[in-house]
């Protein structure tokens, strides 16, 4: 396969007018691949708060002057991928993950309100419990964990706000411009792997351009991952495509019990439009390919 062809699925956004953009957490995961799809096409001005990348402006989320300060300087959409990430974080410390991932949505309502300004919440597919074959929008939501319970309750927010759009997205797999926590699994000699959670991953470079194509719609959309996998088998596909080392153990059931629950099958569908992620098997052939 043409490691240079575009993923199938892969989605171009039509010519937009050049936006100003705040891409808030632009150091992380997501957000790295969000700043390199946007950062050449709108004018937009980057946060993080400890890893410090050149080009991107320091925030802390619970500064809170300076979050509607700079939330209130007149952009047209901002784009919010910051805050405490790793499940098992927000598990230990629940206030702490209501501190940076619901109180900022308020701090960011009333910058912004009257203003024109547009906000675009990234949730979570975990805001589900996992017990049926797909989710759509309308479908109701049930977080078995705390982080899920702090991305339902900045979602409520928005939504009571109206005007603004949450964008629900599953994990999120490929190689992050300045930050990898997906790679980063498959940095040591072994990685476990469970065989009993079902993912539809989406592929991060696809993410810009279908966030872009959606951005003008409000209320919840989905964006899912074409494909239907178990965590293993997507880890064991990546590992194959990069030719890595690690092996990967596969895990379930009480061996692969960890502080937090997960929901057992998150696949993320939409009724308001067809954007789904690119297939895995070109999304692996253009993450190991030369472009990425
Ligand atoms: N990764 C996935 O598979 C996935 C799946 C579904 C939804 N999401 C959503 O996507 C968004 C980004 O996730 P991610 O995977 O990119 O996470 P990440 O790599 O951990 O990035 C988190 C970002 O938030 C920033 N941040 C953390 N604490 C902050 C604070 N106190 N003040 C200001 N900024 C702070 C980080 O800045 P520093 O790094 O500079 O500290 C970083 O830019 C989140 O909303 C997440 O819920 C991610």
């Amino acid at each position: 396969m043409n490691p240079y062809r575009r993923p199938a699925g892969w989605c171009e956004a039509p010519p937009d007018a050049r936006l100003r953009i705040l891409l808030l957490g632009a150091s992380g995961f997501v957000g790295g691949g969000l700043w390199t799809y946007l950062a050449p096409r709108h004018e937009v001005v980057g946060t993080y708060a400890t890893r410090p990348i050149p080009g991107l402006v320091r925030l802390d989320l619970r500064d809170e002057g300076r979050l509607a300060a700079l939330a209130a300087d007149g952009f047209d959409l901002v784009v919010h991928a910051a805050g405490l990430v790793p499940l098992e974080a927000a598990e230990a410390d629940p206030a702490l993950a209501h501190r940076l991932n619901v109180r900022p949505v308020e701090v960011l309502l009333d910058a912004v309100r009257g203003s024109g300004t547009k906000l675009l919440l990234l949730s979570s597919d975990n805001v589900f419990d996992g017990t049926r074959d797909r989710y759509e929008e309308a479908d109701p939501r049930a977080p078995v964990n705390v982080y899920g319970r702090t991305k339902a309750a900045a979602e409520d927010l928005l939504l009571a706000e109206g005007g603004h759009l949450v964008v629900r997205i599953p994990l999120v797999f490929g190689r992050g411009p300045w930050a990898n926590t997906f790679l980063a699994r498959l940095a040591g000699p072994t990685t476990v792997a469970r065989t009993d959670l079902v993912c539809a991953p989406v592929y991060l470079p696809s993410l810009g351009p279908a966030l872009a194509r959606l951005w003008h719609r409000t209320g919840v959309l989905h964006y899912g991952g074409s494909d239907v996998v178990t965590r293993f088998e997507l880890m064991s596909r990546v590992r194959q495509a990069l030719d890595l080392p690690t092996r990967v153990v596969a895990a379930e059931g009480e061996e692969a019990r960890t502080a937090c629950r997960r929901p057992p099958r998150l696949v993320l569908r939409s009724t308001r439009h067809r954007l789904l992620g690119p297939d895995l098997d070109s999304a692996l052939a253009h993450l190991a390919g030369p472009n990425t």
